[in-house]
């Protein structure tokens, strides 16, 4: 299947997603809906909720009331990534996000941190809805494991001896945890045996992390207009991600130099000659060959699962967060 392909096995109940993400932003204060508004109708790939219906629909055919369920469990883990989002451009200070000014850049910090408290706990006001004790429980569990991994995340910026296996918790914990609680959530909503919603938990899990490390590839092979998102991102808060871990133990002398102070100082000013000196010592291909033997275990994990277009989808899915350029 083609990466193009996936989503029209679940176009119709994409667009009821896209349509019910919109009408469960509403809210009596303009402020709120302007800023909601704005980050969720500037795009964004969807991809979480596009795992929950993929990994639902995977897992048995649906009736009316689980379908609903559904829809109403992949907006739930869009607002919760969204007000990630909105938390982690602040912690960042990121002035680019899906292509646009970023909230806190348009709007300011505090405008943009509680707006994240808003979408983030509608989305718990949506999972009271929707009833599911179990779907409660793992998120409840997830949205306390990204913070957990934001702040571990947080310790290891400025720290040029973090370690990968550090490195690989954090990117587990801030990022593909969510994979992994939309994944199993979808199995969960459509009563998926118990070996198949650990199946495709783990699916999430490793696809997560794919995604996360081609995330930090592309701070330094991607273009701002391909990412949309500015370049530099990570270098700029001396965050140690993978191609910078890699490059100080294979690079050359200077590299490693310059790689060390760049992570303990911050700041772009040998940009540049950083990105030179990451795509030179193989950073990229290691970090890419990880995220592939990611993608690899994701796949074998639903290997369970019974054959289907939604199957096929979910291994496009695990494919394409490798083969990414945005
Ligand atoms: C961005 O996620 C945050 C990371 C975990 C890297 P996405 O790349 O899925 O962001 P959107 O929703 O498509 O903008
Ligand atoms: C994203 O981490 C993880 C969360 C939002 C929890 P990054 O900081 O690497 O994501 P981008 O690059 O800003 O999208
Ligand atoms: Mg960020
Ligand atoms: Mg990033």
């Amino acid at each position: 299947m083609q990466p193009t392909q996936i989503h029209d096995v679940v176009a119709t109940e994409f667009g009821q997603v896209n349509d019910y993400i919109i009408s469960q932003l509403s809210s009596d204060i303009p402020l709120i809906e302007q800023i909601g508004y704005y980050i969720i109708s500037n795009g964004g790939k969807r991809l979480r909720p596009l795992l929950v219906l993929l990994a639902a629909k995977a897992s048995a055919e649906l009736d009316q009331k689980k379908l609903d369920q559904a829809i109403q469990m992949a907006t739930i883990i869009e607002f919760i990534h969204t007000s990630t989002l909105l938390h982690d451009d602040v912690v960042d200070e990121s002035d680019m996000r899906r292509g646009k000014k970023t909230a806190n850049e348009e709007w300011g910090n505090a405008p943009s941190v509680l707006v994240g408290d808003f979408l983030y706990s509608r989305a718990f006001q949506i999972m009271v809805d929707v009833g599911s004790m179990q779907c409660m429980s793992i998120l409840a569990k997830t949205t306390n494991i990204i913070a957990e991994g934001e702040v571990q995340q947080l310790i290891n910026c400025g720290d040029p001896d973090t370690t990968e296996e550090s490195y690989l918790k954090v990117i587990q914990y801030k990022t593909a945890k969510l994979f992994e609680g939309a994944a199993l959530c979808g199995a969960v909503v459509a009563n998926a045996s118990l070996p198949h919603q650990k199946a495709l938990q783990d699916y999430g899990m490793y696809v997560g992390t794919a995604f996360q490390l081609i995330d930090d590839v592309m701070d330094y092979t991607s273009t701002a207009e391909e990412m949309g998102k500015s370049v530099g991102d990570d270098l700029a808060e001396g965050k140690p991600t993978l191609p910078l871990i890699y490059t100080m133990k294979h690079g050359t002398e200077g590299a490693v130099k310059r790689v060390r102070t760049a992570i303990e100082t911050g700041g772009l000013e040998q940009l540049d000659t950083i990105i030179d000196d990451v795509q030179r010592c193989g950073a990229i291909q290691y970090t890419e060959q990880k995220a592939q033997q990611q993608a690899d275990l994701a796949i074998a994990a639903i290997e369970p699962l019974p054959d289907s277009d939604y199957k096929a989808a979910l291994i496009a899915l695990a494919h394409a967060s490798v083969k990414r350029r945005n």
